[in-house]
């Protein structure tokens, strides 16, 4: 594989970052992944302008303008002949001596590379995900993307280890969001619900265009919290990340959400997100 690191392609064994970067000492870094269909990008620009933000609210100083970070997911893409995965992409703050007071002078450091995975015939898709609850233990701004991701790991990995999918993160009652997806319900009504922005959870950039594209088609879009019981009686449940683009989520801690396999809602907004992103 060809990955990228500070302005330079070269085969991923020849790559080197400091062990004093702080992304790896503090997770004092952001990433974006984007995904790839067909070998192009998929919503790059809204990829661009949420790094930008993290980029902000961490004052990591790397400026995207001075990058073209496009051409570079471009030649990454097309030196490792990909047709379908994600491009990950992340800036740290850079190497610094150890210290918990952020350094004003480290040049941030860049990493990208890819990974090929089936997205659009993805096993999850058909079969759906079996998830389960847990306390969302995360710290308060989860708005940004860094790449603080222990809990949400242990999560996971707790979950895989039972025998399920994923886990669906709770605070006060209310499903906040998967371990690397936003959750969404579909009512008996046939109402689209989904929790609104804030720093409790990712401001998916597929969560958005998954929101637009089912407006525009007629489904009602409701952006309210729900709880884990309204999760659980609802008529379907899904899960969106550039990754996952739409998938079912069929059971919630060992019942099942409305018949146990996933529903037509589900595969028609899926269906639509695909539609429109390749
Ligand atoms: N994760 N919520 C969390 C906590 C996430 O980590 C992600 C994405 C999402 C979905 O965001 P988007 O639609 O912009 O991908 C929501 C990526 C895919 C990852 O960490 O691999």
């Amino acid at each position: 594989r060809i990955v990228h690191v500070n302005g330079s392609f070269l085969p991923e064994e020849s790559a080197r970052l400091s062990i004093f970067d702080r992304g790896l000492l503090f997770a004092d870094a952001v990433y974006e992944v984007t995904a790839v269909i067909d070998g192009g990008l998929v919503d790059f620009d809204a990829h661009q302008r949420r790094l930008r933000r993290s980029l902000g609210e961490l004052g990591i100083a790397f400026d995207p303008d001075a990058w073209d970070l496009l051409g570079v997911h471009r030649e990454l893409v097309q030196r490792n002949d990909l047709q379908e995965g994600l491009v990950y992409l992340q800036i740290s703050r850079g190497a610094a001596d150890r210290d918990f007071v952020q350094p004003t002078g480290a040049e941030p450091s860049v990493i990208l590379f890819t990974q090929s995975l089936p997205l659009l015939d993805a096993p999850a898709a058909a079969r759906g995900l079996r998830v389960i609850t847990r306390p969302d233990l995360r710290w308060h701004r989860r708005d940004i993307k860094t790449t603080q991701l222990l809990y949400p790991s242990m999560m996971k990995s707790a979950a895989v280890e039972m025998g399920v999918d994923d886990v669906w993160m709770v605070e006060n009652g209310d499903i906040t969001e998967g371990s690397s997806s936003n959750a969404h319900i579909i009512t008996v009504d046939g109402q689209l619900i989904t929790r609104p922005l804030s720093h409790d959870i990712l401001h998916g950039i597929t969560r958005a265009a998954v929101l637009d594209y089912a407006a525009e088609a007629g489904i009602e879009v409701v952006e309210r919290p729900f709880s884990v019981a309204e999760a659980r009686s609802a008529r379907e449940a899904f899960a969106t990340s550039a990754t996952a683009f739409v998938t079912p989520v069929v059971e919630i801690d060992g019942g099942p959400v409305g018949d146990g396999v996933p529903g037509p809602g589900t595969d028609r907004i899926r269906a639509l997100y695909i539609e429109r992103s390749r």
